[in-house]
């Protein structure tokens, strides 16, 4: 807990090179919004945060507080005016003795940065204390720590025009301030000539001429990598997923193709599991021990117990799995659906809304939504049940032991009752009783000889008028 501390996370700026309209901090790296990366870092470090908000603030207000609730309040910047101006705007709320001020666009700084961090700035007694990376490509927009003869500025990209190479020391983002000197400081900014905006960063040159102490602490580039353009979030979200692949093979999980895989931060996934090419595994999922995960498939907020096999292209989303189960190829599990132990869901099945017992077959082309299944009951193909009436939902039973014939279509509200067959081709539409045999379908009709009869009287017609084309659709009356 550290009481003397209080974070303000900037979320307030335009996001204008990302283009796209929306303000950065609401996109998301795997699974989770950029913003409450910081945010999430700083609960766990037990430090109380304000969020400055100003484009798109009602979104990230929203983002934040449904994931914090009301322990974090928001500022706002009505114009956005720069860094500087961001943090001057939050003055009327710093209560503590030193300030720690956040980029939001930094979703890999790590718990250790942000204590070192602290640490070395409250051991030092400095007036600010900041962290610092090594970048050499003169590309990328990031401010550079200039240090001469005894003094240390921070320049921005763009009005830098010194060599990248040698001066390559980069300012992250991440500052603490003593709220004393912060204070003074804060209103002695004067706009950039270049952009007219107040940058946080001259704060640094402001404590430099007043001789007072200012620290850094230095860390590896990748962390502390800013998101402003698209490319700069594909390398975030790249970093952030090889982090959890890494995390994940070390406790035993087989990636078949690791580039291929999308893993969101949390998910959970039991030793010995194969994940194969090209997988999705999304928000609130967990994979059990020893399941085998085939390409393309993606899971969503579900829970697969351990033992279970998941062919290529299937999708599972809201549902639970239980052990041993094999699913797919290309079926589609959803909505609170929950499948019992060793189903078989085959070949472009889908099941919605439904719960399953045990021992369950449904392995080719069906629809099961809004149903109850018992145990060991066998699905035919092309079976669907007819949930909607086109303005309420109905529900479908079957019981236990059922055969429920292929190309069956159960016209709910309905039970087949356990023991009980259906016939192929069936329309079930009233109760099945138990041990039953239900046939919902019409009766076959064979015409003898229709055939030779039908042949005979085409040639008749021609006959007596040869000039005509006389079609063999003339003689529907025999059918
Ligand atoms: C900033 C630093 C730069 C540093 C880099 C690290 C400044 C002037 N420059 O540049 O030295 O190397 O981060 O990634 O600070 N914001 C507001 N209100 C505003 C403007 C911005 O709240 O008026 C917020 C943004 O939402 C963002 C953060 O401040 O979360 C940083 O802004 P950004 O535009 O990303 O700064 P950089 O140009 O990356
Ligand atoms: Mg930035």
């Amino acid at each position: 807990m550290h009481k003397h501390i209080q974070a303000i996370v900037l979320a307030g700026g335009r996001s204008s090179r990302l283009k796209t309209g929306k303000n950065k901090l609401t996109e998301r790296i795997c699974g989770q919004e950029i913003i409450l990366y910081a945010t999430t870092l700083l609960e766990r470090l037990q430090i109380k945060t304000n969020v400055l908000v100003g484009f798109e603030k009602e979104t990230i207000e929203k983002i934040v507080s449904q994931k914090h609730g009301t322990s974090i309040s928001f500022i706002e910047q009505k114009e956005q005016n720069g860094t500087g101006h961001a943090v001057q705007c939050t003055k009327d709320a710093w209560t503590k003795d030193h300030i720690l001020v956040l980029n939001g666009d930094m979703p890999l700084i790590t718990d250790t940065t942000i204590s070192n961090l602290i640490e070395k700035h409250c051991t030092s007694n400095a007036a600010v204390t900041f962290v610092t990376a090594h970048n050499n490509d003169p590309a990328t927009s990031y401010g550079r720590v200039i240090e001469k003869d005894g003094s240390i500025e921070i320049i921005e990209a763009k009005d830098f025009d010194g060599d990248a190479y040698e001066q390559c020391c980069i300012n992250a983002g991440v500052y603490i301030f003593k709220t004393t000197f912060l204070r003074k400081a804060i209103d002695q900014l004067q706009p950039s000539k270049a952009t007219k905006e107040w940058y946080i960063t001259d704060l640094v040159g402001l404590a430099s001429e007043q001789k007072l102490t200012i620290k850094t602490v230095h860390v590896p580039f990748d962390e502390v990598r800013g998101v402003n353009t698209m490319r700069e979030l594909w390398t975030a979200e790249q970093i952030k997923r090889s982090e959890l692949i890494n995390y994940w093979m070390e406790r035993g999980v087989r990636f078949h193709a690791a580039q291929s895989t999308h893993l969101d931060i949390d998910i959970t996934i039991g030793a010995g599991s194969y994940i194969g090419c090209g997988v999705h595994l999304m928000k609130g999922s967990s994979i059990g021990k020893q399941c085998h995960i085939e390409c393309f498939s993606t899971i969503q907020s579900s829970k697969i117990a351990d033992h279970v096999t998941i062919y290529s292209n299937s999708i599972i989303s809201d549902s639970r799995i239980e052990p041993y189960c094999k699913i797919g190829p290309f079926a589609h599990i959803e909505t609170s659906s929950e499948i019992g132990e060793h189903c078989v869901i085959g070949n472009f099945v889908q099941i919605k809304r439904s719960k399953l017992g045990s021992n369950n077959k449904a392995k080719h082309h069906a629809y099961l939504g809004d149903a109850i299944i018992g145990n060991n009951n066998n699905i035919g193909a092309g079976t669907i049940t007819c949930n909607y009436d086109g303005t309420t939902k109905h529900t479908t039973i079957i019981q236990n032991n059922c055969f429920i014939g292929s190309n069956n279509t159960i016209v709910p509200p309905v039970t087949i009752e356990s023991n009980s067959y259906t016939a192929a081709g069936s329309t079930i539409t009233q109760d099945v009783p138990s041990k039953a045999l239900a046939i919902g379908r019409s009766r076959q009709i064979n015409k003898e000889e229709y055939v030779q009869r039908l042949k005979e009287k085409t040639e008749a017609k021609k006959t007596v008028f040869p000039s005509e084309d006389v079609e063999v659709t003339d003689n529907c009356d025999m059918l």
